[in-house]
């Protein structure tokens, strides 16, 4: 969603902007625009499109280098650049750029008679909220402050005004990165990763002012101390380097994002398993493709500790909240820590009493702080919106939790060291994945049919080619297709079987029987399939390196259909409002 980025300090701000927007470009957008503080200047540039097409030259000036800029995924209003950030008051000296919904901003709006408004935005509100409260003769930070506390919904606003930069949130991600004599704030770290790798990650309820010094504030405006975290990840991680998209150095990056999911440090999953041990009930939840590894948990736990678990979509789980109380535990599985569904489902959750453990790429972010206790997978950063690394590694960690709950921690790594050799194997046939693309790229759907663990690896591959290529695809339990799927099948329709089991077997030669073009990704080759491609059998470890030539397929197919499968159609990377 939507992406921010603002400076002050010492270097080309117009600069620092524009590599900060790039970098924050995976997040999705329609249109982008920076303010930068020009002496006593403001100058503002907003276009529609891609920054790359169309990035203008930014004045370089002398002294202080001010200024904020943002990527937007229209949400109230067309894709215009009337409608772009940043967003300005009447007088044109307060300038914000906004990450969230304003839910009561027409309400707000009608209490903001006699402004002048130029956009069809929520965002814009804010800045004649500030504008208002400033002519009441408040400071400016009183200005601000009280004017955020009038939104509703999740919201991160950063605003520039005078030589000064305010920042709160309440909702969408937002953090500090702190240089020597010079200040950053951004929706996510790799925005200012190339300058330093300090940052203080804001909670919600917090505001921070940057001045000549970074100061934090709750929303009553009671200073608080600044947390200052080190980034681990190098900038290096969150380029493409040699490859044409980060969705495939991403797919690429798996065998050792594997290693280090298995190495999780071993306090860390002892406070998990007993946190596991001490609940009555547990629900594994999460959304697209993590609600995918959340299905998969159960499984993992089932076949593993023979222990019963749940599993809910994140966005349904509040449904489910009779059931949930204080002996519940709630696994939440999430690359982001700021998708808005599961962290309401989180909250859902906690207001009943129930303990929530995150399973998580992104450190620091929202669900870190929510979750009572945290396993990081520690894929590294991901920027393509088709996750692929940061799923396998939560798939592993999950794995790994399983075992450890069953008592055999050391077996469930073994089996994650032999799962990224096999990924590293599946890996490098590509060429196998590009060519079976090439043959199915004008079919209408795409079925993918598996059993137990290989039915949410299904599933998460027919979400990888949905939204990386465009092409309708499903993934079916098969033991579903008669109930009703078998009614989509016809002469040529294409049908991915996962897995050379009895029962999956006959399920793929019913589709057979009616025309359908079997193909086969399983450790032993059937007369039943007309295309097979081998993938190892690691018995529980199976769904990681099966998900594995989905992703490539997804990738290829993408490409072969004339997408960039970086940038998936109508989505964003990480979904921070519901
Ligand atoms: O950051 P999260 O894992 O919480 O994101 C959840 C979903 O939005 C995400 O998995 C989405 O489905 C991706 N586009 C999948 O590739």
């Amino acid at each position: 969603m939507c992406g921010i980025i603002a400076y002050r300090g010492k270097r080309s701000a117009g600069e620092v902007l524009l590599h900060g927007l790039r970098q924050l470009e995976y997040r999705g957008y329609d249109s982008w625009g920076i303010a930068l503080k020009n002496g006593h200047e403001l100058e503002v540039v907003r276009r529609t499109g891609k920054i790359s097409a169309s990035a203008p030259k930014l004045a370089r000036h002398k002294g202080l280098q001010l200024g904020l800029g943002h990527t937007r995924w229209a949400t109230h209003g067309g894709v215009t650049e009337s409608n772009s950030h940043p967003h300005r008051d009447c007088s044109g000296s307060v300038v914000l750029a906004h990450n969230g919904i304003v839910e009561n901003y027409q309400e707000l709006k009608r209490g903001l008679q006699g402004h002048r408004f130029s956009s069809e935005t929520d965002t814009e509100v804010i800045a004649h909220l500030v504008e208002k409260e400033l002519a009441g003769g408040a400071p400016l930070r009183e200005a601000f402050r009280s004017a955020f506390l009038k939104l509703e919904g999740r919201n991160a606003v950063v605003l520039l005004s005078g030589e000064e930069l305010l920042v709160a949130k309440s909702g969408s991600p937002m953090v500090l990165g702190l240089g020597d004599g010079e200040s950053f704030v951004a929706s996510d770290v790799p925005a200012f990763l190339r300058y330093t790798d300090r940052a203080v990650f804001l909670a919600d309820g917090e505001m921070a002012v940057i001045g000549d010094d970074v100061r934090l504030y709750d929303l009553q405006g009671t200073p608080k101390p600044l947390k200052e975290e080190t980034i681990e990840w190098s900038p290096e991680q969150a380029e493409k380097g040699e490859y044409p998209h980060f969705m495939l150095k991403e797919m690429m990056e798996q065998p050792e994002a594997l290693l280090r999911a298995g190495n999780l440090p071993k306090e860390d999953l002892a406070a998990a398993v007993a946190m596991v041990r001490k609940a009555k009930r547990v629900f594994a939840i999460g959304c697209g493709t993590a609600a995918q590894v959340a299905n998969l948990s159960t499984y993992l736990f089932s076949c593993i500790a023979e222990m019963p678990s749940q599993f809910a979509i994140g966005s349904e789980f509040s449904h489910l909240k009779p059931a949930i109380n204080q002996d519940t535990l709630v696994i939440a599985v999430s690359q982001s820590g700021e998708t808005a569904d599961l962290l309401e489902a989180v909250a859902t959750a906690k207001e009943r009493g129930a303990k929530v453990l995150a399973v998580l790429n992104v450190k620091g972010s929202s669900l870190m702080r929510e979750a009572h206790h945290t396993l990081l997978v520690n894929a590294g950063p991901e920027k393509a919106v088709a996750s692929t690394k940061a799923t396998t590694a939560q798939m592993a960690v999950l794995l790994l939790l399983a075992h450890a709950v069953a008592g055999r921690a050391d077996e469930g790594k073994r089996l994650i060291e032999s799962a990224s050799r096999a990924v590293r194997e599946m890996l490098s046939r590509s060429e196998e994945m590009r060519a079976l693309a090439q043959r199915l790229r004008d079919r209408q759907n795409i079925y993918i049919i598996g059993r137990g663990m290989n039915y949410p690896v299904a599933r998460e591959g027919a979400i990888k080619i949905q939204e990386v290529s465009t092409l309708h695809a499903e993934g079916i339990a098969g033991g579903e297709l008669k109930h009703y799927a078998l009614a989509l099948v016809e002469k040529g329709t294409p049908c991915i079987v996962l897995g050379s089991g009895k029962d999956i077997l006959g399920n793929a030669m019913e589709i057979k029987s009616r025309g359908g073009d079997i193909i086969g990704l399983s450790p032993e080759r059937s007369e039943v399939f007309d295309t097979w491609i081998q993938v190892p059998d690691l018995g529980p470890a199976s769904a990681i390196v099966q998900l594995v030539p989905l992703q490539l397929l997804a990738y290829h197919l993408g490409i072969a259909r004339g997408m960039d499968p970086d940038y998936c159609r109508n989505l964003a990377k990480s979904v921070t409002v519901k």
